[in-house]
């Protein structure tokens, strides 16, 4: 099946990954400029009113860089919306993307056929992100157009799934728009994903350490100056399994190879959620990442780094 046209648009196959408080307007638009598609979640704005503002200042952004330069218009962007239970602000935020018909709706733990079928009222299209292949089968019988696989080593909430293993399995059944996640961070490795059977590259962390990312100077430069060795999996900071940066832990007084276990009835995504602010969460991949630079540099580099890949693979080319 062919990606719907929305995608058209795209210099590369890249879904910028939703961050949470990190992905802002400023990211967005300039992820959306740079050619790949901008996501942030809805929870990043608070108080909640504030979604309406940055919904226009996004769509207003886009249009008049369309007006500007009509030969290379930005790429659609995405909002992320946590459809667990415990976010009481779901309604009230969807009720805003439709207002601005956002373009794509990212949904997160547990899919919801109401939520869906709420998207696909004004057009918009839904992927869902999975873990391992039931959940992907619950998400498209719940009417999710298409599914983000969430590997092992991504950042925030991973899999422990090869990437291997969870694309072969879902293509096994499922030729809809595919996402692949989990330590992407170059343009080769966008290329591998497509190799594999995924239809686009879901980017976080390196994303992390650029200007227009809203997090502490502290953190983008431990991004910069750490790699694979440096990331921990653990459920103790939100209940669910997920991959954090090591020295974020230590400065915060934990020991890293002796964290405790979390009590999953204790996960809160909600209005009142109370991030562990100075633990920081981080995927595998970033050892490609050796500096805090411009998104639109970053990109450009992927760009560079995808044609050299697909020349060394005469196949591919
Ligand atoms: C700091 C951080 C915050 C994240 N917040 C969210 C979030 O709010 N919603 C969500 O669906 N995924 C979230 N993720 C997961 C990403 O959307 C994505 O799956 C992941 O970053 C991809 O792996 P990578 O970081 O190795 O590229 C977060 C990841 C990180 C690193």
């Amino acid at each position: 099946m062919s990606l719907p046209p929305i995608f058209d648009k795209l210099r590369l196959p890249i879904v910028a990954a939703p961050l949470f408080i990190i992905s802002v307007p400023r990211l967005v638009i300039a992820q959306c400029k740079a050619g790949i598609v901008g996501s942030m979640p809805a929870l990043n704005a608070r108080p909640a009113s504030l979604l309406d503002e940055w919904l226009a200042e996004i769509t207003e952004a886009l249009a008049a860089h369309d007006r500007a330069h009509p030969e290379s218009p930005a790429a659609p962007f995405a909002i992320n919306q946590i459809v667990h239970k415990s976010n009481d602000r779901l309604d009230d935020d969807m009720a805003m993307c439709a207002k601005y018909k956002v373009p794509l709706i990212i949904t997160s733990l547990g899919a919801r056929e109401e939520i869906n079928q709420a998207a696909h009222a004004w057009g918009g299209i839904v992927l869902h992100d999975v873990i391992n292949n039931r959940f992907a089968h619950k998400a498209v019988e719940k009417g999710a157009d298409g599914l983000v696989a969430v590997a092992a080593g991504a950042g925030g909430h991973a899999g422990v799934k090869s990437p291997f293993a969870l694309i072969q399995e879902i293509r096994a059944w499922f030729d809809g728009p595919l996402a692949l996640s989990g330590s992407i961070a170059s343009g080769g490795a966008v290329l591998a994903a497509q190799a594999m059977g995924a239809d686009l590259a879901y980017i976080g962390s390196a994303f992390i350490a650029t200007e227009e990312a809203r997090a502490d100077e502290a953190y983008k430069r431990m991004i910069v100056e750490s790699d694979s060795d440096d990331i921990v999996y653990s459920n103790l900071f939100t209940g669910v399994h997920g991959n954090y940066l090591k020295p974020s832990i230590v400065k915060a007084g934990l020991d890293p190879d002796n964290l405790e276990q979390s009590d999953p009835s204790k996960m809160n995504f909600g209005s009142t959620r109370k991030p562990w602010k100075d633990i920081w969460g981080c995927g595998q991949g970033i050892g490609n990442v050796q500096a805090i630079e411009p998104v639109g540099t970053r990109i450009e580099r992927m760009a560079r780094e995808y044609v050299l890949a697909r020349e060394r693979i005469p196949l591919a080319a």
